[in-house]
């Protein structure tokens, strides 16, 4: 089994050693109330045991939805928002092509809905419903978010004027709550196959439950594998072996010990564009779950070397707020090397045969000793490749990392007050009833 490698070399030389070794009680400490439940939050733990105690029947249940779905359907609908869509689209937006919806795969192609109120971005979504076949997953866990229940409307009035209404409630599925919520009453109702979201597992924790094996099976993936990637990482988070040899404990430490040593803003890295939206589902998971109480490592991401020539002047020289997380991916999925050419016109001969891997992996170390040349601390996260695997072992990594680091915070990692604001005055403006 292949580890996840953690390394704060280049983030312990700028604090030194003495600081990270001081807060590890503290971290221990974090990892028992995770492990007891003896703290705030406690009634949000239930992904701690995941994916040891998902229901068993659930990935047979999925793959029948999946054998009944697929071959009636080229695009698939997620409609959700926040915990309810990011790990899904995070997973399957890491393995397919850059170009997947240019090219038609064996399975449906996924797109989303439910996580904006654009009116343009429905009229396009509409557009190409007019013209595909498809089927439909609804995922909230309250099962009462405006966002997605407007989604919703509107994709179920298409469906069903596009299949008529026995048609389209077979081509839908609802992921909620077991016994409340308007979506559980719908889904009662109009008799939809549908899936229960644990009470105890919030949504940015949700991914190893049906919320994101569902849509991440239907776009063609394995999640067998993503589960048993997941469960090996739980076992090592879990497990007593010395602190510094848990990455959990490892970066939930050091990144502990930078914010109290000023750093505002932790910054995620990565070398590849399939991972962009891995860095916006731990921007919500570290953000929601940290950002409170007037404290907080504020997550943002930069992707190398894209963002370098936007982003990285400010990153290299200017004010030293942030931290910097790489996520480091050893074997890229495939080959394409430099051709020679005899003329040479542009000078770069001396990268003849070089795989662009190689010469991402110099931009990559380049990047990490300049920062850290320029006061940024640089923690790496190494992962072999990005399969189902690794990304079920980085799930669990992650989330098991924010309870530690929420709970060395001193905050409650597993609720999100500060979510209902915007809603409140959103409902006046509105004018629904009771606001
Ligand atoms: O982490 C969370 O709990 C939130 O981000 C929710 O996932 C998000 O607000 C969507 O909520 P719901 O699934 O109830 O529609």
């Amino acid at each position: 089994m292949e580890q996840i490698n953690i390394n704060i070399k280049h983030a312990i030389d700028l604090v030194g050693r003495e600081a990270y070794e001081a807060v590890k009680p503290e971290v221990e400490a974090a990892k028992r109330h995770l492990v007891t439940g003896d703290a705030a939050g406690n009634d949000f733990l239930g992904w701690v045991d995941l994916p040891e105690n998902l229901d068993p029947t659930i990935v047979g249940r999925i793959q029948a939805d999946v054998a009944r779905l697929a071959p009636k359907s080229k695009l698939f609908v997620v409609i959700g928002i926040g915990g309810s869509y990011l790990g899904a689209r995070m997973v399957i937006e890491a393995l397919q092509s850059e170009f997947a919806s240019m090219v038609r795969g064996a399975h449906p192609y996924v797109v989303y809905a439910g996580h904006t109120l654009s009116e343009d971005y429905y009229s396009q979504l509409f557009a190409l419903l007019d013209r595909e076949d498809y089927s439909v997953v609804v995922i909230s866990k309250s099962g009462t978010t405006t966002e997605p229940a407007v989604a919703f409307r509107l994709v179920k009035a298409h469906l069903e004027n596009k299949y008529g209404r026995d048609e389209a409630a077979s081509r839908i599925i609802a992921v909620t709550d077991a016994h409340r919520g308007a979506l559980h009453e719908i889904g009662v109702q109009e008799g939809y196959p549908m899936y229960v979201i644990p009470d105890n597992v919030g949504g940015r924790f949700s991914v190893l439950t049906p919320v994101g094996l569902l849509p991440i099976a239907m776009a063609g993936y394995d999640i067998d594998r993503l589960l048993e990637g997941a469960r090996d990482a739980r076992r090592i988070c879990l497990s007593s072996v010395p602190f510094d040899d848990n990455p959990a404990l490892v970066y939930a430490a050091i990144r502990n010990v930078l914010y109290r040593g000023g750093k505002k803003i932790e910054l995620m890295v990565s070398a590849l564009p399939s991972l962009r939206y891995f860095a916006e589902w731990w921007k919500q998971l570290y953000g929601e779950s940290e950002g409170k109480q007037g404290k907080g490592l504020m997550p943002h991401s930069i992707s190398i070397t894209t963002d370098l020539h936007s982003m990285g002047q400010y990153v290299q020289d200017g004010e030293r707020l942030m931290m910097e997380t790489m996520l480091l991916v050893k074997k890229p999925a495939s080959h394409v090397a430099v051709p020679h050419d005899e003329r040479n016109l542009d000078g770069i001969n001396y990268l003849d045969g070089k795989s662009l891997t190689s010469i991402n992996d110099c931009a990559t170390m380049g990047t990490l000793l300049a920062h850290k040349d320029g006061g940024v601390p640089v923690v790496t996260i190494e992962v072999e490749r990005i399969d189902e695997y690794t990304l079920g072992q980085l799930i669990y990594f992650f989330e098991f990392a924010c309870g530690v680091s929420g709970y060395t915070l001193g905050v409650n990692p597993f609720d999100q007050p500060g979510v209902e604001a915007y809603k409140k005055n959103m409902f006046h403006l509105l004018g629904k009833p009771g606001f």
